[in-house]
């Protein structure tokens, strides 16, 4: 069946784990093995390409940049809602460089009529796109993690860009770097999360909004399998190998799991979701106003 998901995914041709900003990412274990990761990362990249299809989403396929080996996680890139993009700051040097690689390309799917406008934070204000700020189509309002990559005042200016409700997550653990690692709302209005990655507050902040049967509590293995870390579009979601629990917890709600062989991604920190950015989302005028925050 045809969504209307519009997916963006870069291609993997200069994908490399080269140095390590967060604890997934091996390079020296990578370094050993190198061209039978390169080559398992083509077919991970071709698989989750295919099961995207699969699912009914259009997919756009854009190069990536020699020297550059993180864009292939365009999550990352910036935030992206009724056609108005919101283009990423990276914490680290080692992605800075991407910012003005992804703007370009926006702008180039500007032209293209994909999206109406390309906005850049000012400098200083860290926020790593969409992992880092996830729309939740349920609730009409963005969850937005803070703390290892992106900076709290990031958060203000979203909100003041897009015009709605961004709830504040602070990450407390190195491993959960980015909110995606952890957090994934779905499209039934469940949400699939990693409560010990958020401090307590945060806690109670999802708690508030979240019906207990609407929360899906992942373990430190799911985590690890980066089965978090996944696309959803209506029933279908879309992730690296999945742990037997969590698929037969998924199955029972209702959800198709489709898996992918993402392991070389895994040795950079990224799973499914980071290696996607959605282009359409919009504000869909039927779901319910941004919920009253307690
Ligand atoms: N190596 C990348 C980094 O550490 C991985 C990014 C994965 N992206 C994500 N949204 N979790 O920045």
């Amino acid at each position: 069946m045809r969504s209307d998901a519009h997916i963006l995914l870069i291609d993997p041709a200069h994908f490399d784990v080269r140095y390590a900003i967060n604890p997934w990412m091996q390079p020296v274990h990578w370094a050993r093995e190198r061209d039978v990761y390169m080559a398992r990362a083509r077919a991970g990249f071709d698989a989750l390409y295919a099961a995207l299809v699969s699912i009914g989403c259009r997919v756009s396929v854009m190069p990536g940049a020699p020297g550059l080996p993180d864009m292939v996680f365009p999550a990352n890139a910036g935030i992206v809602l009724d056609g108005r993009v919101l283009v990423a700051r990276f914490r680290h040097p080692e992605r800075q460089g991407e910012e003005a690689a992804f703007e370009a390309l926006f702008r180039r799917l500007q032209a293209q009529g994909v999206v109406n406008s390309v906005t850049m934070l000012p400098v200083g204000c860290y926020q790593e796109g969409a992992g880092d700020c996830i729309w939740d189509a349920h609730r009409g309002l963005f969850w937005a993690g803070w703390g290892p990559r992106s900076s709290r005042m990031a958060i203000d200016h979203i909100e003041a860009h897009f015009g709605h409700t961004v709830v504040p997550l602070e990450l407390v653990t190195a491993q959960s770097y980015h909110l995606d690692v952890c957090f994934c709302p779905l499209a039934g209005g469940d949400l699939l999360y990693y409560p010990p990655a958020l401090s307590a507050a945060s806690r109670a902040r999802v708690e508030a909004l979240v019906a207990p049967a609407q929360r899906i509590e992942a373990t430190a293995q799911d985590l690890a399998h980066f089965n978090v870390n996944a696309v959803n579009v209506g029933r279908d979601i879309v992730m690296s190998r999945c742990t037997d629990r969590l698929r037969a917890t998924l199955t029972a709600r209702g959800y198709r799991v489709h898996e992918v062989d993402l392991a070389p991604f895994m040795l950079s920190g990224g799973g499914a979701f980071c290696m996607t950015l959605r282009l359409d989302r919009r504000v869909d005028a039927a779901q319910p106003a941004a919920c009253a925050l307690a």
